[in-house]
C-alpha cells in the first residue's frame, strides 16, 4: 500500500521536470480530497509538491514528513544512503545542516523546519536559497520529546553565496 502512491508521485514529479505537463489538472475539482497519504491529511493543491531526500533509517525524518503532509503538502520521498550531495547541490551551509533535505518551490528546506514557516516563506517568496533548522533541536516538528522542555531554536534563511540570517525564532 505504501509504495504504490509514492511511485505514482515520483512519476508525476519526473514529468513536471520536463516540458510543461499540459492537460492534467483541468478536470480536477479545486477541493479534491487527499489522493492517498497516511493519516487524515487533506492535500492543499495550491502548495508546490515537496521532494524529500532522507536516509531510509531516519525515524525523525518520517515524523517530519508526516507533519508536512498533515499541513497539506504533497510529498515525494526519496530514501538515499547519502544526503550530502543533495545538500551540496542545494547550497545548504556546511555548518548549518541537519538530517533530511527537502526541495519545494525552488527552495531547499533543511531539517525540522515547521510547516507553517515553510508556507509563510513560500508566500513571501524571498530571494534566498532556502531555510534550515541546524542540528536536531528537541521540540521542533518531528522532534517532539514528550516530557522534555522544547529547545529554543532558530529557523535560518540562507543564500546561495553562503550567507545566512535568522528568519524566525522558536
Ligand atoms: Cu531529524
Ligand atoms: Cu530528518
Amino acid at each position: 500500500m505504501k509504495y504504490v502512491p509514492i511511485v505514482a508521485l515520483m512519476t508525476l514529479a519526473a514529468c513536471s521536470q520536463g516540458k510543461a505537463p499540459d492537460a492534467a489538472p483541468a478536470d480536477m475539482p479545486p477541493q479534491a480530497p487527499a489522493v492517498a497519504s497516511s493519516g487524515a491529511a487533506v492535500v492543499d493543491t495550491t502548495l508546490p509538491v515537496m521532494t524529500v531526500y532522507k536516509s531510509p533509517t531516519c525515524g525523525c525524518c518520517n515524523s517530519w514528513v508526516d507533519a508536512v503532509k498533515q499541513a497539506g503538502f504533497t510529498v515525494v520521498v526519496h530514501d538515499v544512503d547519502d544526503v550530502t550531495p543533495v545538500k551540496d547541490d542545494a547550497a545548504v551551509p556546511a555548518d548549518k545542516r541537519s538530517c533530511h533535505t527537502a526541495i519545494v518551490g525552488g527552495y531547499a528546506i533543511e531539517g525540522h523546519v515547521p510547516p507553517a514557516t515553510i508556507k509563510k516563506f513560500l508566500a513571501e517568496h524571498p530571494k534566498a536559497a532556502g531555510l534550515t533548522v541546524p542540528g536536531m533541536p528537541s521540540g521542533a516538528p518531528g522532534m517532539e520529546m514528550p516530557g522534555h522542555e522544547p529547545d529554543h531554536y532558530d529557523v535560518i534563511a540562507f543564500q546561495a553565496n553562503g550567507t545566512s540570517t535568522v528568519y524566525e525564532s522558536h
